[in-house]
């Protein structure tokens, strides 16, 4: 198994002058980290000023999202390579929140999806289901149906190289955090869904974050599942020390 990613997603904050500050604060505390990948994912703007702070150390840069042309009149977007050129080497893909304010759907987030792997950048692929569907018990359809028409239209090759997230959309800046049994659940349909899709070793491989208001204080019970290797956080990656406590949820 390799190792547990434990990324941030910055969202809307943070100029460049705010990254160099934050990598400052962040690169110490993380120095001795080895037992896991950290990847930081701030706005586009920042990508330069955060790979530059990165640069010789442990952590890796990521963009939020991306568009699926290598470039083209398409006003606003930015593509995979043009994310790859600045030496960040994640995108995150199908953010619920890019699916709610902007639009994409599942057949969106595969065509991002493959154009992140064709611009040699690692997809950190966002599922999840929002209350309603909790609450009348859809989650394991909707997840079914994300996992179907989002990532199964990969190859074995391209499968072999995603992250998935698993974001309840009703944890997603709530503080209200799925019980890590809740969240091993549903980390354990998604596996299911890849398995028969893809066979037992490349599942069994697949690295499943979960996402959705985790904190310093429930990092460590989350990270105890067996099912959930590594978490992708908001609010809580963007101060140094706290991102810092749930990196290094083990100490
Ligand atoms: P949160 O956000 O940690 O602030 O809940 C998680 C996410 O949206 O990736």
């Amino acid at each position: 198994m390799h190792k547990p990613v434990m990324a941030g997603n910055w969202k809307m904050y943070k100029t460049p002058a705010d990254t160099v500050a934050f990598f400052e604060a962040f690169r110490p505390l993380v120095a001795a980290t080895r037992h896991c990948e950290i990847v930081i994912c701030p706005p586009f703007l920042d990508l330069p000023a955060a790979v530059e702070s990165a640069r010789g150390t442990n952590m890796q840069i990521g963009a939020q999202t991306l568009y699926w042309a290598k470039e083209g009149a398409f006003t606003g977007e930015v593509s995979g390579p043009m994310i790859r050129s600045t030496g960040a080497t994640h995108v995150i893909v199908g953010h619920s929140e890019r699916r709610q304010y902007f639009g994409e759907t599942d057949a969106t987030v595969l065509k991002r999806t493959i154009a992140a792997l064709e611009a040699g950048l690692t997809p950190i692929v966002c599922v999840g289901e929002h209350l309603a569907q909790r609450e009348s018990g859809q989650t394991e359809s909707v997840l079914c149906e994300q996992c179907l028409h989002g990532i199964s239209g990969l190859d074995a090759q391209q499968f072999a190289k995603i992250l998935i997230a698993y974001e309840p959309v009703w944890a997603i800046g709530t503080g209200k955090t799925a019980t890590p049994e809740i969240a091993a659940e549903a980390h354990s349909i998604i596996r299911r869904e890849m398995r028969r899709k893809y066979g037992d070793q490349a599942a069994g491989n697949l690295r499943v974050l979960y996402g959705g208001s985790v904190k310093p204080d429930n990092a460590k019970n989350l990270m105890a599942q067996g099912e959930i290797n590594g978490v992708l956080v908001g609010g809580a990656s963007l101060d140094a020390a706290s991102f810092a406590k749930i990196v290094n949820y083990q100490s």
